[in-house]
């Protein structure tokens, strides 16, 4: 299951991403937004960031008008390694290199094709195990 949420300015490309997982036949569940009313991204970004912190939820997407205040508000949540990222490369070694459980993007920012193959990079690369990037993490986690 994959937890999804945006602010007003990432709901236009939430829905794209909505309909795209959809299609690939993966689940997932909308945290909010659910309108283009103006809306604060710390709320949106929080529940999905908890969904996986808590298990019920494998993997996250959040989404604001730049992907950054949802994105800080997500890396809040204890356990959680959101990445935003502009392109396939960065979502590729961010699930390489930081396992990251948490995908950020920026409505504002990045075309609906780009954003969906970044989608599709982040949810279909795995994690390298490699000992320095489990090292790595564990530093992150303090
Ligand atoms: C909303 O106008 C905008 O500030 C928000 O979507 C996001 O870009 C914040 O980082």
């Amino acid at each position: 299951m994959i937890a999804i949420g945006s602010d007003h300015g990432g709901f236009a490309l939430k829905q794209a991403v909505m309909r795209h997982l959809k299609d690939r036949g993966l689940e997932y569940k909308d945290f909010g937004t659910y309108t283009e009313e103006s809306c604060d991204y710390p709320e949106y970004g929080r529940a999905v960031a908890q969904a996986v912190a808590s298990g019920e939820c494998e993997r996250g997407i959040v989404i604001c008008g730049t992907g950054i205040g949802i994105s800080i508000a997500a890396n809040k949540v204890p356990g959680i390694r959101a990445a935003l990222c502009t392109d396939c490369f960065c979502a590729e070694a961010t699930r390489q290199h930081n396992d990251a459980n948490v995908l950020a993007l920026g409505g504002r920012v990045v075309g609906e094709g780009l954003a969906l193959k970044i989608v599709d990079t982040f949810l279909d690369t795995p994690f390298s195990n490699d000992e320095r990037h489990i090292r790595r993490i564990a530093k992150i986690e303090g």
